[in-house]
């Protein structure tokens, strides 16, 4: 399950918008600098396929990838930017949420939760809010190289995975499945692939 080939398509403001060629696909979730666009680079070994940025909201509308020639990636806004003001916050959740709900090629959402800090509140509600809509998700866990710091709360990124996943456990009929990842040793690239291989052929 290897990308051969990778090329950005377009760039939506909205669902309406997505390409209409019917191929499936997978959208990368989470936080403003959760690091999805990392991630994307990672999966198609391309540094600056998608623009990542140290600022948080880089990605501002629904970006589309094909994938050798047959399904898409799909980058994602981040949720949770408290630099934006309150009414652009407001108009990307509307959005990333029709998105969700609207978009019958979507086979799986991939929730990116970073592994080198404690929960965060805006996760839980998101991971919730994904659970009671019966949208079919997998836990992508993030940045799991960094080193545990006292100002993070301290604890190892597998610590951190454990406590999420009894945090959203309330959430769902059956555990979503999960990946650690990092995308700086490439760490769970082939085990997305591998799962997003396996999702596309249900
Ligand atoms: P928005 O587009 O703003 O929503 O952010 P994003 O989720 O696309 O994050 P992005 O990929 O731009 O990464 C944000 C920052 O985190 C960058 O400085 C990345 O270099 C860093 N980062 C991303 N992934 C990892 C990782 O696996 N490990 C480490 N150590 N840093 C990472
Ligand atoms: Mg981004």
């Amino acid at each position: 399950a290897q990308v051969i080939n990778a090329e950005f398509v377009k760039s939506s403001a909205k669902t309406e918008e997505c390409p209409s060629d019917g191929l499936p696909e997978f959208a990368l979730v989470g936080r403003s600098n959760v690091g999805k666009s990392s991630l994307l680079n990672s999966l198609v070994r391309r540094k600056k396929l998608a623009l990542t940025s140290k600022k948080p909201g880089k990605t501002q509308l629904i970006n589309h990838f094909r994938i050798n020639d047959s399904w898409y990636l799909v980058d994602l806004p981040g949720y949770g930017f408290a630099a934006a003001p309150g009414e652009v916050r407001i108009e990307w959740d509307k959005f990333t949420k029709n998105y969700f709900l609207q978009r019958s090629t979507l086979v799986s959402v991939f929730l990116l939760i970073d592994a080198s800090i404690p929960a965060k509140k805006i996760d839980l509600e998101y991971a919730s809010w994904l659970g009671q809509n019966k949208i079919p998700m997998t836990i992508v866990f993030t940045k799991c190289d960094k080193r545990k710091k006292k100002k993070n709360g301290g604890k190892r990124p597998e610590e951190n995975v454990q406590d999420f996943q009894e945090l959203i456990r309330e959430f769902f009929e059956a555990a979503p499945p999960w990946i650690m990842t990092s995308s700086v040793t490439n760490q769970g690239r082939d085990e997305i692939l591998l799962h997003m291989a396996q999702l596309r052929n249900y």
